[in-house]
């Protein structure tokens, strides 16, 4: 797919849960790229004095009717806070699209598992996959009902299973102990940290369920260039996970 060096203007921003911005940017020429559900962007932070590299972030949504794309951003440290502490109206430069994304073949019935910001990417994913006439089961999970984003949104695109580790909003537990995971599906695809993604490939294994992950390994340039973000795999040996990934089907990983 053609890549972008492309100038945007933050139209919206809005706090969604307590560490979390949602950042809505509009073309500035007003052509939107091309994208597929998991790839993703790299974005200059033009307001830090120490970061240099640009930041990986998830392509959380196409807006077609709004001509937006749509950034869901968790402040993890000066990179991330500098770019949801943009104000309405800046430029905002992105390198995109990024990376493979998920397999969206439609048909079937599939779960798509986010754990925290990994939500980011299975909103689009899921509206493409549920205009295809596939049928999408959300699980989402979150340490409390306070750090769950966007529900309204996911509840568009299918149905909606919730995980809260104190059990303040839907079944108390990790996403792995929800009923939901007792159900067959076609395929699990899945984003969020690292244990939660290896539980739920052990449970996809255990059940012989075909599953996907997607990984947030350390990026720098986020073209394959740099070698910083590679991960051994068992075909292929050592990959970048930004240009052969993020997105791997788990028989790939040495997990
Ligand atoms: C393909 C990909 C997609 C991503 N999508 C999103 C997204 O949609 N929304 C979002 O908020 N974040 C996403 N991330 C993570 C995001 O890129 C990092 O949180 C960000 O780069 C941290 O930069 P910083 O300058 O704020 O923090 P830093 O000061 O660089 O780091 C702060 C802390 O965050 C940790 N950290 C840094 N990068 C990562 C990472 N890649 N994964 C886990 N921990 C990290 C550091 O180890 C450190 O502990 C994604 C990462 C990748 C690789
Ligand atoms: S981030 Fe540079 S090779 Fe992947």
């Amino acid at each position: 797919m053609t890549k972008y060096i492309k100038d945007f203007i933050l139209v919206d921003r809005q706090q969604v849960t307590t560490a979390c911005h949602l950042l809505k940017l509009r073309p500035e020429d007003g052509i939107m790229p091309a994208m597929l559900p998991g790839q993703f962007v790299q974005v200059e932070v033009k307001h830090s004095k120490s970061t240099f590299l640009r930041r990986p972030i998830s392509i959380n949504f196409v807006d077609t009717a709004d001509n937006t794309l749509w950034l869901l951003v968790r402040c993890a440290g000066e990179g991330t806070t500098a770019l949801v502490e943009s104000a309405v109206g800046d430029k905002m430069n992105l390198v995109l699209p990024l990376g493979n994304g998920f397999n969206a073949t439609p048909g079937g019935n599939r779960l798509l598992i986010g754990g925290g910001v990994g939500v980011a990417p299975l909103l689009y994913l899921g509206k493409q996959l549920r205009d295809s006439g596939t049928d999408v089961t959300f699980l989402l999970g979150a340490r409390s009902d306070a750090d769950l984003a966007m529900i309204e949104e996911f509840e568009k695109y299918g149905t909606v299973c919730i995980s809260t580790e104190d059990g303040t909003r839907g079944e108390k537990g990790f996403v792995t102990m929800h009923t939901m995971m007792n159900k067959r599906f076609d395929l699990i695809q899945c984003c969020g940290p690292m244990p939660m993604m290896k539980a739920v490939a052990r449970k996809a294994k255990e059940t012989g369920t075909p599953c996907e992950v997607s990984l947030e390994n350390l990026m720098a340039c986020g073209i394959g260039a740099c070698l910083c973000c590679v991960e051994d795999t068992t075909d292929s040996g050592n990959v970048c996970v930004c240009k052969e990934g993020p997105v791997f089907n788990i028989n790939r990983l040495k997990w």
